[in-house]
């Protein structure tokens, strides 16, 4: 069975409830109840409410952009895996390489809220990329191992098909630099080989590896045309209708032809 195509928009700090309601409405009518792929929008906290009654009676799907992996208490700032639920929340970005750099995430940290939202049927988008730093000395793939093997210790079989990688080369995020679509198919093959060994064939051929990083409607149809690139993680181009409502077509597209 082929894996379903994902598109998910990654608003970051970006709309208030107000223009988060402006900018998912449209997108919520246009695509209504599509059934082809996951369309997944990932607004601040302060807009998960205003956007989760907007989609309520839609396929479309709503996911966080950040949580704690404690349950509750003296935590003050945080958001727990619960409140997230109670909101229809169903997906959450953990280890974005913004939380990483700017707010001191690391792969231990990350790890304990991926295995929170699994144990809270939240479905972690977790991401992995290297710098260009990295890049540029031939560090790529051992940066990717590590923040794979790391983040997913512990998480059995059956939980890892809950969970979405993302790709994000961070030297291409928010900097009109995209990898090309080779390069991007390079790393997904290297992120599902190494899938493969921490959780076996079976499993890691289900597993959903996003691309993201100036994922646009000019170069997605490419990229998503790639065996393992199962979908797009995308911020700028999220903040939209128009280029995010030209994603789901290229997702849609992309679809029919992996059947
Ligand atoms: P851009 O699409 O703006 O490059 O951002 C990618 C990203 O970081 C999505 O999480």
């Amino acid at each position: 069975m082929p894996r379903t195509i994902t598109i998910a928009g990654n608003w970051k700090m970006n709309k208030t409830a107000t223009e988060a309601v402006e900018l998912a409405k449209p997108i919520i009518q246009s695509i209504a109840n599509q059934s082809e792929i996951t369309v997944i929008m990932c607004p601040p906290f302060t807009a998960l409410h205003a956007v989760s009654e907007l989609i309520a009676n839609s396929s479309t799907r709503l996911g966080a952009q950040n949580m704690s992996d404690k349950a509750s208490g003296a935590y003050t700032g945080e958001i727990s895996p619960a409140m997230l639920r109670d909101l229809h929340v169903t997906h959450v970005i953990l280890g974005h390489s913004e939380r990483r750099s700017y707010y001191g995430e690391t792969d231990a940290i990350v790890n304990k809220k991926t295995l929170a939202a699994l144990e809270n049927s939240l479905k972690p988008i977790l991401c992995v990329g290297e710098t260009l730093a990295e890049r540029e000395a031939g560090k790529t793939f051992a940066v990717i191992k590590t923040q794979l093997v790391q983040g997913l210790a512990e998480v059995s079989a059956s939980q890892a098909e809950n969970v979405i990688i993302a790709y994000e080369p961070v030297w291409a995020i928010g900097t009109g630099k995209t990898a090309t679509p080779a390069m991007a198919q390079e790393v997904h093959a290297f992120i599902r080989q190494e899938l493969t060994g921490l959780f076996g064939e079976s499993t890691a051929q289900k597993i959903r590896i996003l691309y993201g990083g100036s994922m646009k409607p000019d170069n997605a149809d490419a990229l998503l045309s790639e065996v393992d690139i199962d979908g797009g993680l995308i911020g700028g181009a999220s903040l939209t209708a128009k280029d995010f409502l030209a994603l789901v077509e290229a997702g849609k597209t992309a679809a029919a032809k992996k059947v």
